[in-house]
Order: structure tokens, then sequence, then C-alpha cells
């Protein structure tokens, strides 16, 4: 199998797969991982390989990223493979949802549904399975939570000491106590995501550390494989709207390399338009595309969806990228906004933690706007699961006064049946 190769997005500098940089070495720009698919037969052919996988119960085709290993890291070895396994995730339509956003037929990509309750798994398999490969000891990332969870996870798994940097008092619980519990060396910085994130880059230049946040580009292949498997899901008959949460922008990056790659392959005939939807208090990139990416904006964030809350994205050009070649679409929703949306996700039965309520409450937004339309075929990704921020749901349900419209109130009552049949006559 030949070797993939890693080629700087700033200066064109290339690197051989194996090689451990983080970023390019000449320059400081982002790396990109290019595969060569020559060799790999046409679409119907690559299309069958993957839909026969699909029956696998173990091993790595179980896994809904390794399934499409030739378009995620064709030269790595079964052996090699640090897996959970991970996403196969659903594919859920809800008429009370779509309704909400005024869609007709809204479908969400439940990416919660991954081993450790987000989309980032799927990053953290290819960036594990690479860090041993190249040989690495120890790994680390900045995070907001999740890639910290997922880290944990899969060092545990690959037997790697793991080092984690959140930001002190912006973790959401469920996150923090899984990287705990997977036992990383937890270091709570008292900064924001983007000081956690260069003291990351620094210490792990400085101790020899791998660096698994999404400048990673092994990340980004593992999280293509989101695109791939919903495509799949759809029987490569493309939608018109893909719609994502965006943050530090490394899946926003990763769903325009998956479509420019499905689509340069033949798997795909139309290409779908991405919708990257930011936290009004931490929406930088969603300004700078009001003045069509003129330039790069940085702002201090503040949003109760924690996950998103980032001021300075790492993935920016490889962003714009994605959303040019796309023809898409970057939009803010508030905090008011992405409450609603999760209490309607929430109540239809399928929750989300508020960061993945943001797409959900873009797509109402773009809807309301005009740019997405009614009878558009529009798939939501969720990002992470309810259970990762139970503190936002405590305020939701019980804490908020007055209470908002769809708050659910616990109530406590005396052990008699006269109790509950009060309180059922009532409502
Ligand atoms: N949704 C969730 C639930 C997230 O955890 C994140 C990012 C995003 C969306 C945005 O993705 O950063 O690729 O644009 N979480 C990172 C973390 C930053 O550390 O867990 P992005």
């Amino acid at each position: 199998m030949i070797a993939s190769r890693q080629i700087c997005e700033a200066c064109g500098e290339e690197l051989g797969e194996l090689d451990p940089a983080s970023v390019c070495p000449t320059c400081g720009g982002l790396l990109e991982l290019v595969h060569d698919f020559s060799g790999l037969g046409d679409q119907a052919a690559l299309r069958a390989r993957f839909a026969q996988r699909r029956s696998a119960m173990l091993g790595t085709d179980a896994s809904g990223v390794w399934r499409y290993r030739e378009i995620v890291l064709p030269s790595v070895g079964d052996e090699q493979i640090v897996s959970h396994p991970e996403g196969n995730t659903p594919l859920l339509l809800r008429p009370a949802v779509s309704s909400w956003t005024g869609i007709e037929r809204l479908l969400m990509k439940h990416e919660g549904h991954n081993p450790t309750g987000s989309f980032k798994d799927r990053g953290m398999t290819v960036a594990m399975t690479q860090a041993r490969r190249v040989g690495a000891s120890a790994v680390a990332c900045a995070s907001t939570g999740n890639t910290s969870a997922s880290l944990a996870a899969y060092a545990a798994q690959a037997g790697l000491r793991a080092l984690v940097f959140v930001p002190a008092g912006q973790v959401a619980l469920g996150k923090l106590t899984q990287t705990l519990a997977y036992g990383a060396r937890t270091l709570v910085v008292r900064g924001n995501f983007a000081q956690c994130l260069t003291l990351a880059r620094e210490a792990s230049d400085a101790l020899n550390i791998q660096l698994l946040n999404s400048i990673n580009p092994f990340r980004l292949e593992g999280q293509k494989s989101i695109v791939f498997e919903m495509l799949e899901q759809l029987d490569w008959d493309a939608p018109d709207w893909i719609v994502l949460p965006a943050g530090n922008l490394g899946n926003t990056s990763a769903f325009g390399k998956a479509l420019r790659e499905a689509h340069g392959l033949g798997l795909i005939q139309q290409m779908p338009r991405i919708a990257a939807v930011q936290a009004e208090g931490a929406s930088p990139f969603a300004q700078a595309f009001r003045e069509h990416f003129a330039r790069t904006i940085c702002v201090e964030p503040e949003t109760i969806a924690t996950a998103i809350r980032i001021g300075a994205p790492a993935s920016w050009a490889r962003a714009i990228r994605a959303i040019r070649e796309t023809n898409g679409a970057v939009t803010s929703v508030s905090d008011a906004e992405i409450l609603e949306a999760k209490a309607v996700i929430d109540a239809a039965g399928v929750g989300c933690e508020p960061a993945s309520a943001a797409s959900v409450a873009g797509v109402a937004r773009l809807r309301r706007e005009g740019t997405i339309g009614a009878h558009e075929r529009v798939v939501a990704v969720l990002t992470g699961h309810l259970l990762k921020d139970p503190g936002a749901l405590v305020r939701y349900h019980q804490e908020t006064e007055p209470p908002p419209a769809r708050a659910n109130r616990p109530i406590e009552i005396d052990p008699r049946v006269s109790e509950v049949e009060r309180i059922l006559s009532a409502s």
C-alpha cells in the first residue's frame, strides 16, 4: 500500500506519512493529508466494498470509521489500529424537530452515540492509531471537554500516557468526570480555550508529547467518516445542506475535505452545501463570513454552549476553503435559541448537549432568513450526548426563574395515590 503524504497548507512543504511533526516545521502552517486514490477501482466497486463491511460484527470493519479506511488512512495495518469501535451513528427523523425548524424533513446525524458520547471518537481513533505508529509515549490536547474525554479513553486503550489542558470552570460535568475516570492527567488552566491550546502546543514541543488536537491532520481524516457514513445511509444521494456546530473549526474543515474527496471519487454526483453555526458570543467565523472572509477575527468568547466557547479558531483557513468550495454559509445563534432548540430535541426523545443544538437552531434561523428552503433536504449534525452537560439541564428545568416555556419541573409529593390523581387532573 502506498503511503500518504502530509502537505503544509501554507507553504506546500511535503512530509512523509510517519513524520510526527504536529505542524509544518518550516513555516508553522497546518498540515493536510493527501492520499493516493489511484487503484481504488470505480465508485461502484468502492461503494460495494463499504457496504459489504457493514455486516461485520467484530473487528476493524465493525468501526464506522475504519470501514472507510481506503479514504481515511489507506496504509494502516489492521494490527496497528486502536478502535473502540466507534461510528455507526443513527440518522434520525423526528417530526417535532422538523416542524420547529420549518423544514419539511430534517434528518439528524447523532454523533452522541459514539463510545464517549461525542463525534471526537472518530478523529481520536485515527490520531491515536497514528500516535502509536510513530512511537509516541504520551499524548496531549487542549479541550473544552469532549476531546479530552475521547483522548483519555483512547489513550487508556492504547496504553499511552495522557495529558489534557482544560479551561477552569468552563467544562461541563459529564466531560470532566469522564476524563478523570479514564485516567488522563487533567490540568485545569486558569485561562480560556485558546490559552489552553497555546500551552498544550508549547508543552508538547518542549516535552516531546504527541499533540492530538484537531490541528493534527489525522484527526480530520477520522472525522471525515461522519460525512461518508451519512452519505452511505442516504444511499449516496447527497442532501442539499449539511449543518453543524462550529468552534475550533476542525470539523467544518473535515467535512469540506470529505465532500471534496467523495465528489472527486464519484461517490456523490452533487455537492451539498455546508452551513457552520456558531454561538453568538463566540462567533468570529460567522462575523468574518459576513465580511466575505476579508480578515481573521478573534473574540473573547462567552456562551452557555461551553463546547464551542472558542474565540480564536485554529483551523481558520481550511474551514474557509470548506465553506467556499461547497458554496456554504456561516451563521450564529443566541444562547436563547440554542436552549430552545435543545429543549425541542430533548423532548422529542433524542437529546443532545447545548453545543449540538446550535446546529438545529441554525437550521431554523437559515430557514427564517430564506437561505434554506422548506423543501430542501437537510441533515443537522448532533455532535454530543444529552448527558454530557447535566448542569445545563438542571439550570433550564429546575433553576431558571421564571421557568422557560419548555421547562419540565419535578414535583415533590407525599406517597399517596390522591396526590398523583391531583397532579394528573391538573395537567
Ligand atoms: N460540538 C461539540 C459537542 C464539541 O465538543 C465541539 C468541539 C464542536 C461541536 C465544534 O467542533 O471545534 O471542530 O469546530 N469541541 C472541542 C473539544 C473544541 O475540545 O472538545 P470544532
